[in-house]
């Protein structure tokens, strides 16, 4: 068990590292927390959500899954959208997938994984939707990162399409849903330019009016 008890170790480096400049530190932090930014990202432990953006705990809502999916009959995530939108007031949702995502690789591939092969299909939909502009990339590679661009642009439409997200925006409260990429290879992080920030920039079909 030496590795669990060098975690044990570290949390207290890191409790001596915090309080050093600040003693209220924790107790600061204990108090509430008000994030301005829901992130969700991929379970992927090379992508940690905080670190990558510089912020401190607090400052940043964080949900993750493999390859960073929003379905809408995902309890989960629809929990964490609801807290982090009407609760806390986020003003950015952040969905961050990343290249060199094992998820979407897998779901390129047709070998069986096991359960997650049912969480993958939703990036299956995401290929067959966009079929013939993925198809037309002859370069594997390239392909594959562009799979991981377009399952971040769907997702974050499919949290503009929520009940949550448009009643936030029916009550004029300000708010960003964003779509970025980051690389493992670099640690820089990309926008992909495909920010909502109301209503009319969603497919009519889903607007939902009160
Ligand atoms: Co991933």
């Amino acid at each position: 068990m030496k590795e669990l008890s060098q975690l044990f170790k570290n949390n207290e480096k890191w409790i001596l590292n915090k309080t050093f400049s600040d003693p209220e530190y924790f107790s600061k932090k204990a108090e509430r927390q008000v994030p301005t930014y829901l992130w969700i990202g991929c379970s992927d432990s090379r992508v940690p959500a905080n670190e990558i953006v510089g912020l401190e705990p607090g400052e940043l809502f964080v949900h993750r899954n493999v390859a960073n999916l929003f379905l809408h009959a995902d309890l989960n995530s629809l929990s964490v959208l609801e807290y982090a939108v009407s609760v806390l007031g986020v003003q950015h949702v952040i969905v961050c997938g990343h290249y060199g995502c094992g998820g979407i690789k897998a779901a390129m591939e047709n070998t069986q994984v096991g359960i997650v092969d049912n969480w993958l299909r939703n990036i299956r939909d995401v290929y067959v939707t966009n079929k013939a502009d993925l198809d037309q990339i002859k370069d594997e590679k390239r392909r594959y990162q562009r799979l991981v661009e377009l399952n971040v642009i769907t997702q974050s439409k499919n949290i503009c399409h929520t009940t949550i997200v448009q009643r936030a925006w029916a009550k004029k409260q300000d708010l960003c849903i964003h779509g970025w990429v980051y690389n493992l290879e670099t640690g820089k992080l990309k926008d992909l330019d495909c920010t909502i920030n109301d209503p009319s920039k969603i497919d009519p079909i889903y607007q939902i009016r009160d």
